[in-house]
């Protein structure tokens, strides 16, 4: 098996005439050291660092030497390879004054000694390139420099939590996220480079198979600084220890400078939308945001996304140029490069949240109140006969997932729910649950796992509930004949403003539902986002009722209405089929309807006076309610 040193040998060795520094990144693409953001030259203190050493140098040139583990500190009297010009300012230390490591560390020294040379030499390469760069670009790049352009602004600290602070700054439409950002001058960015490919090689632990993210990063922190301490060679002051273990470890067990948006539970959405610009964050409280980070160059938001497409086993490239995918966290994570996004790299992520929204925070935002809660329960359960088919309608980030989230927490337990998503971000903590996630075709145009070939095949399953995450396409159709044959409380959400173009969007192309099968569907929930001057909130809009479908129109009547001047969703006049529906399946009474609306009104009372908090301990409670009533009937 080829090593990575063999690798290296064979990179260098080849014919003097070529010239042996070669600063594409051709054998691993991980010793890259992307254009710094702000060029500065190294200090004569960061270039002592880069010393090389001729001895272990022209050792790897020696074409004999077939004891890989040792060339690099052995005295080897091969020719040196001609330096290029640049390199001849840097002096060489003699072999002497090499330390000769122990035997026990002589594989690890040895290793990160070569690792931090290979990233030297592209290093002075780099140099080399910089001291080209004209004033005029600098002078351009400088400007591009979004941070110290908003500096120069008057800004006021709006607030603070933990590191990050956010600003409104004068003059400008967006607030300011400021994070610290550990910004290494371009040796440093080397010896961070040239830290973590050491780390790479010497942790053997997978950063996945350590769960716990914190746990994670404190080993990951531990061996950095472990590494650091044993490489007394690359002369990095003790001071400077944690801030090159801080940088290694962000790169290597997260998404380098990115890594404290992802951390902020307070943030929705990151936007990365291309070098140069500044990365984007949408905040609950603040919503959109620009950040003091960005990215030089697409090569270093690349490195981002083919982290995220290796860990999945996925390829993106110019001939795969988009990607759909889910972090090992959950979060939803989409990239584009070039030729699709045509300015550059990006990556939009969704935040995953851990404790996700309860139906107790949905009440607390206003998003709904009680009554309609209530309302909205006692159709998912269905009055023990018929559970409602339903679709939640809204824009982008309106809320749809997370209101078909908290709606699913309402079916009951006794139930077989299978959900299909494009990428799973549902979270039930329902015991009966199957997930499936569907998945484009391959590099070779084959194994595609749509969601209308997911959706077919849960009609198989004998599912009590079909939950389809988003509906675009063809499954649109599967969905609509489960919901025609008798497959009750049926869900998904779609991207649409109202419940007339819902409609008018499920029986167009490509969903193309026959106009009849709509009949199957019971109502329509419209959720909005709404910019107000407390800034962002989520309303449910309306909830229409499907009645049916006449001569080929089918029938929406809308029976709450978000009324903006009170920031209530009133019941309109127009009567509730969908009761009278009941009353023909079962024995109830107008009045045991309203009974048992008014016991979940109470029990939503409940659960919002005593701030009951996570997705377990709701769902406890509302499933408790069935089995309390369940003991009930066994009574009479
Ligand atoms: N009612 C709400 N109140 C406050 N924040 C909410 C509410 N509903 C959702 N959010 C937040 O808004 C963001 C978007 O929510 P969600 O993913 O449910 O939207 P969506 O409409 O499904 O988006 P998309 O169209 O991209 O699928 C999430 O970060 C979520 O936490
Ligand atoms: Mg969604």
């Amino acid at each position: 098996m080829t090593t990575y040193i063999d690798a290296l040998i064979s990179k260098y060795n080849k014919p003097k005439s070529g010239g042996p520094l070669d600063s594409s990144p051709s054998m691993t693409g991980s010793v890259q050291v992307s254009k710094p953001n702000t060029l500065e030259t190294p200090t004569p203190k960061e270039i002592d660092n880069f010393k090389l050493s001729s001895s272990s140098f022209s050792s790897i040139s020696n074409p004999d030497n077939k004891d890989t583990k040792n060339s690099f500190d052995a005295n080897s009297n091969t020719t040196p390879i001609t330096k290029l010009d640049f390199e001849k300012s840097f002096e060489t230390k003699p072999t002497s004054q090499i330390s000769k490591p122990t035997q026990e560390a002589n594989n690890q020294t040895g290793d990160i000694n070569n690792l931090f040379k290979m990233a030297s030499i592209k290093g002075l390469v780099e140099e080399k390139k910089k001291t080209e760069q004209t004033d005029k670009q600098k002078q351009a790049d400088e400007q591009e420099n979004f941070e110290d352009y908003v500096l120069t602004k008057k800004s006021t600290l709006i607030t603070k939590f933990g590191s990050a602070e956010i600003y409104r700054v004068e003059g400008e439409q967006l607030l300011y996220y400021k994070i610290p950002v550990p910004k290494p001058n371009p040796s440093q960015k080397m010896i961070i480079n040239s830290l973590k490919e050491a780390a790479t090689r010497l942790i053997s632990t997978d950063p996945y198979k350590i769960r716990d993210p914190t746990q994670r990063r404190n080993i990951y922190y531990q061996k950095i600084i472990e590494i650091l301490e044993n490489t007394s060679e690359i002369n990095i002051p003790k001071h400077m220890f944690d801030f090159y273990a801080d940088a290694v470890v962000k790169e290597m067990t997260g998404y380098g400078i990115i890594e404290p948006f992802l951390q902020d539970d307070k943030l929705e959405e990151i936007m990365i939308i291309g070098p140069k610009k500044p990365v984007y964050v949408y905040h609950q409280d603040y919503g959109m945001m620009t950040t003091n980070v960005s990215f030089y160059s697409d090569d270093d938001i690349g490195e981002i996304v083919d982290k995220i497409a290796r860990t999945l086993g996925r390829q993106v490239d110019i001939s795969n140029p988009l990607l759909d995918a889910r972090l090992p966290d959950g979060s939803r994570v989409n990239a584009t490069m070039p030729p699709a996004s045509i300015d550059g790299v990006t990556i939009t992520i969704r935040k995953f949240k851990a404790d996700p929204y309860t139906i107790v925070d949905l009440l607390n935002y206003r998003t709904l109140n009680i009554e309609v809660a209530s309302f909205l329960w006692s159709i998912v359960e269905g009055f023990g006969a018929k559970p409602a088919n339903l679709l939640i309608s809204g824009g982008t980030g309106s809320g749809k997932t997370t209101l078909l989230n908290v709606l699913a927490n309402f079916i009951p337990e006794k139930d077989r729910i299978l959900t299909i998503e494009d990428t799973a971000e549902l979270q039930l903590p329902l015991k009966h649950v199957i997930r499936f996630e569907g998945r484009p075709p391959g590099v070779e145009g084959k194994g595609e796992l749509s969601l209308e070939i997911l959706t077919k095949n849960t009609l198989r399953m004998r599912p009590d509930r079909i939950i389809v995450g988003e509906i675009r396409h063809k499954e649109a159709n599967a969905l609509f004949t489960a919901m025609n044959t008798g497959h009750d409380g049926c869900m998904g959400t779609i991207h649409a403003n109202s419940a007339r173009e819902t409609l008018v969007r499920i029986t167009s192309p490509p969903m193309n539902v026959p106009i009849l099968m709509l009949a199957g569907l019971d109502f329509i929930i419209i959720q909005k986002r709404l910019s107000t001057p407390k800034g962002q909130v989520r309303r449910i809009t309306a909830i229409a009722e499907v009645t049916g479908v006449l001569d080929n129109d089918p029938k929406a009547n809308i029976i709450f209405q978000w009324n903006p001047q009170t920031d209530v969703l009133e019941r309109t006049e127009v009567p509730i089929h969908y009761f009278e529906l009941i009353k023909t399946y079962t024995n109830l009474s107008d009045l045991d309807i309203k009974t048992k609306m008014q016991e979940r009104v109470d029990i939503l009372n409940d659960l919002v006076k005593n701030k009951v908090k996570g997705i377990k301990n709701v769902a406890n409670i509302i499933q408790g309610s069935y089995a309390a009533s369940n003991k009930m009937d066994i009574k009479i």
